[in-house]
């Protein structure tokens, strides 16, 4: 196994190496790298990559397509990149693409978008509105593409001067179903130093954009437990193990966690979202479904274990079965997205030579997850948010069915992808890198 997984790596970076090398041979010259970062933003503001991104954004919301089910998606990034002359590899996690810009030596930099849509009904009325029932891009993932493929086709313009290599990884299953996991798993990270991600907000204005140093998103999970008494007349409870109570004190019990096993200065969370059992006014039902979220920053397994022990325990008082699922419908926890601090300081740097310096704000971490966790634990990475809150209108938040992209903030997007990877590989020239140990030996 281990020696059939060394020669897949032989391959594939050798192959990667001579692809690279034969395509930048016909670069042109497009100027230094001191240049940068403020004509990445001009660049991008220019109708060739602005109206483009618009363009791919909007294909992509009329077509959302599920977790692992991004074919069209996948189809139309790789055509677009064929378009531009990005190699990349296909498929990685079922949909997943891989582009390479550059030498194809190290260091590798990675920059990261999320391909997936969510089941929901879109509720904006307009021209590129979801054409499928029931399905809908309320996560800005649509422009998540969309912006990487324009700092595709800046990076690509600028290849000669790029310092190493940049890695565009465009993910699958987002939304629960934790493709960054499986894009790992199938040797996404493979050499890569740095990975960077972006994600819209509405609470940052246009133009903005906002991070933390450390902890920015929580480590979230599911659960779901179904509680087994035993059914029958609602005016003979003797003659039954009543699941309603039971259900109800476990309720009440998993609000104890937080309130009373937490330090109040840890924010965690466990949310009873839906209570399901029994459906008439004089029967009581054989068993209740229980299921909810639960979200910290620390200490997240442990919390998984004490949802569970109160979960099953308290059943037990009422003389109930409680089994408990910590993967409901395959839904697996998600790590913490903790961001490295030498990266973050190079986004607030960088962000304030492509802006200005009131152009970064501070984050506060938030009880959302990401995915984008995963690859962040495993290599340091840096995740922050684009603002495209402006005068005019008023967006909706996330997962809302009134959810719209401000597009005038894709350029923004695609300047700062572009600007943070090719400033990463500066600076470790600058610094005199080290090829990740064994990579010429593969070679
Ligand atoms: C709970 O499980 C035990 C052991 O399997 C069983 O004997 C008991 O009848 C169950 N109770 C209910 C209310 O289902
Ligand atoms: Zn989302
Ligand atoms: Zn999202």
């Amino acid at each position: 196994m281990a020696i059939l997984n060394n020669l897949l790596l032989f391959t594939s970076t050798f192959q990667l190496l001579l692809l690279l090398r034969v395509s930048s041979e016909s670069s042109q010259t497009a100027g230094d790298v001191s240049q940068f970062p403020t004509k990445f933003l001009e660049l991008a503001k220019s109708p060739d990559v602005f109206d483009w991104m618009m363009r791919i954004r909007r294909k992509i919301h009329e077509n959302p397509e599920l977790g692992y089910e991004e074919f069209e998606t996948s189809k139309l990034i790789r055509s677009e990149l064929d378009l531009i002359g990005v190699k990349y590899r296909y498929p990685v996690a079922v949909t997943g693409v891989i582009g390479y810009i550059g030498t194809g030596e190290p260091p590798f930099v990675a920059l990261r978008a999320d391909m997936d849509a969510l089941v929901m009904q879109e509720a904006v009325e307009w021209e590129h509105k979801s054409k499928v029932a029931g399905k809908m891009h309320a996560c800005g993932h649509d422009g998540h593409v969309a912006m990487l493929l324009g700092a595709a086709k800046l990076l690509q313009q600028h290849r000669h001067v790029l310092q190493g290599t940049v890695v565009l990884i465009f993910q699958p299953a987002e939304e629960g179903l934790a493709g960054a996991k499986k894009m790992i798993e199938e040797g996404a990270l493979k050499h890569v130093e740095a990975i960077f991600g972006i994600h819209f907000t509405n609470r940052v204005p246009l133009g903005k954009a906002s991070s933390r140093p450390g902890s920015m998103l929580a480590g979230s999970g599911f659960f779901e437990a179904v509680i087994t008494g035993k059914g029958g007349h609602a005016a003979i409870p003797q003659h039954t193990v009543d699941p309603v109570i039971a259900a109800s004190s476990v309720v009440l019990s998993l609000q104890h966690l937080v309130s009373r096993e937490t330090d109040p200065l840890d924010s965690k969370v466990v949310t009873v979202s839906k209570v399901n059992g029994g459906n008439a006014f004089n029967v009581i039902p054989d068993s209740v479904t229980i299921g909810g979220t639960l979200r910290a920053f620390t200490s997240f397994s442990q919390l998984e274990q004490r949802v569970k022990e109160v979960i099953t325990k308290q059943a037990t008082v009422h003389r109930c079965n409680a089994s408990v699922n910590l993967t409901p419908n395959g839904k697996e926890p998600l790590p913490p997205t903790v961001n490295d601090v030498g990266l973050y300081k190079q986004f607030k740097n960088m962000v304030g030579d492509l802006l200005s310096e009131e152009s970064f704000m501070e984050a506060s971490p938030i009880m959302g997850g990401e995915d984008f966790s995963y690859f962040a634990e495993v290599i340091p990475g840096h995740f922050a948010f684009l603002g495209m809150q402006d005068e005019t209108k008023s967006y909706a938040s996330a997962h809302s069915s009134l959810y719209r992209v401000n597009e005038d903030a894709l350029p923004y997007g695609a300047a700062i992808h572009a600007s943070m990877a090719v400033q990463y590989l500066k600076d470790k020239a600058s610094r005199g890198s080290e090829p990740p140990k064994g990579f010429h030996d593969e070679l």
